[in-house]
């Protein structure tokens, strides 16, 4: 059997097996096992851990199976919502009601009267009528549900099948469409995903109390106090989450300008309006490389908040490759961390080769302890 190193636990592969924590799919996030290693490595076994970027609630759901208490936030809806919907609490009653409702849902097909609108393009360029029809109909009927639990359970399943059920990809930053990709109808693949997320329940893997969960940015002042946090920001890569997940965001909230609202809001690691800005010293050699300036200047920011809350931690980062230069992030936000009082070290890495045509650099990601 193949041996894994913690390095292989930056990524979310390990996770797609483990139950609830693979409910739904976010390429960025880490598996649950680097938070196990991570607090090892702190020597914290109790108390509260943060994560101001909690993403799809990783951090927040291994703190809940282990009985610690988890505060985590993130400037992304779709993100506080996997997070919580994951992390709630279910009875067996739940489980069964889930079932029951499943049932009914198909039992009269309605044509949607709700048009699902997206910022950056119409959706249904990108899914079959019938799809494009079935994806309206069951955000509308999820609405509808008594149950929120069962409500938030539906709208999760329902989210999380979109790249299953149209012709489009992924890419990096980007949506790419796939007019010749297989796209499985709607019917099935949410009654699929509906089934395997209540065989978790009834396998009664979620206990415990649940998180904190918020929708905050991280470089805002919170009144928070934690033993420990463990996280992983944006890289600095290029990668709006607004773009990559604006379908599943627009669906979430019915609102064509949530995706707009949230970029405002994001650490700046891609192009924005205001793509260069005062570097911390500690970057000034790359200030004149768009968003390298503004990207440290916004974790500055984040590390002293860290400072704040927490006596130690554990950063999960990236680093990059931009104008045919490498930039080395993590000493970078160890020499800034240790202006503002933390000690920094890299403590595991996952090197990486990136293709800068026509060259390629050697570059990695790290797991950097600071205390
Ligand atoms: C690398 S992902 C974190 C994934 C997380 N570790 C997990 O396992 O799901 C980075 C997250 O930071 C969020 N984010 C970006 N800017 C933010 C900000 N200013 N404050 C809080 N969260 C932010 C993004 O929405 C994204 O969910």
């Amino acid at each position: 059997m193949e041996t894994m190193e913690t390095g292989d636990y930056f990524t979310f592969e390990p996770a797609k097996g483990i139950p609830v924590h693979n409910w739904f799919y976010y390429k960025e996030a880490y598996s649950p096992q680097l938070v196990e290693w991570a607090l090892g490595e702190l020597g914290v076994d109790k108390g509260a851990i943060f994560d101001p970027f909690c993403g799809i609630g990783t951090t927040m759901l291994y703190a809940k199976e282990h009985g610690m208490r988890g505060i985590g936030i993130d400037v992304s809806p779709l993100a506080v919502f996997v997070a919580k919907t994951k992390c709630a609490d279910y009875s067996e009653k739940d489980a069964g009601e889930a079932e029951k409702e499943l049932k009914g849902m198909f039992s009269e097909r309605k044509e949607a009267t709700w048009n699902w609108d997206f910022e950056l393009f119409h959706p249904s360029r990108f899914f079959g009528k019938r799809n494009y029809n079935d994806i309206c109909y069951l955000r509308e009927r999820v609405e509808g549900i008594e149950n929120e639990k069962v409500g938030g359970l539906f709208l999760l399943a329902l989210l999380s099948i979109l790249p299953q059920v149209g012709f489009f990809i992924k890419d990096g930053g980007v949506l790419r469409e796939e007019p010749k990709k297989s796209a499985m109808p709607v019917k099935d693949a949410f009654k699929r995903k509906v089934k395997r997320m209540v065989a978790d329940l009834k396998a009664g893997r979620v206990g415990g109390k649940g998180p904190e969960l918020m929708l905050k940015d991280a470089r805002d002042f919170l009144d928070a106090e934690a033993d420990a946090f463990v996280t992983s920001p944006p890289y600095l890569n290029n990668i709006d989450y607004s773009k990559v997940y604006g379908l599943e965001l627009s669906l979430l909230t019915m609102q064509k300008e949530s995706t707009r609202i949230m970029r405002g809001r994001e650490v700046r690691g891609f192009i924005t309006g205001e793509s260069f800005g005062d570097a911390p010293p500690e970057a000034a050699e790359y200030s004149e490389i768009p968003i390298a300036g503004t990207y440290f200047a916004d974790m500055e920011r984040v590390l002293r908040n860290l400072k704040r809350i927490a006596p130690c931690g554990c950063m999960v980062v990236g680093n990059s490759v931009l104008g045919g230069r490498h930039i080395p992030v993590d000493e970078i936000l160890i020499r800034i961390g240790e202006r503002i009082g933390f000690e920094g070290r890299i403590a595991a890495v996952k090197e990486r080769v990136a293709d800068v045509r026509p060259q390629k650099l050697r570059t990695r990601e790290s797991a950097i302890i600071f205390g």
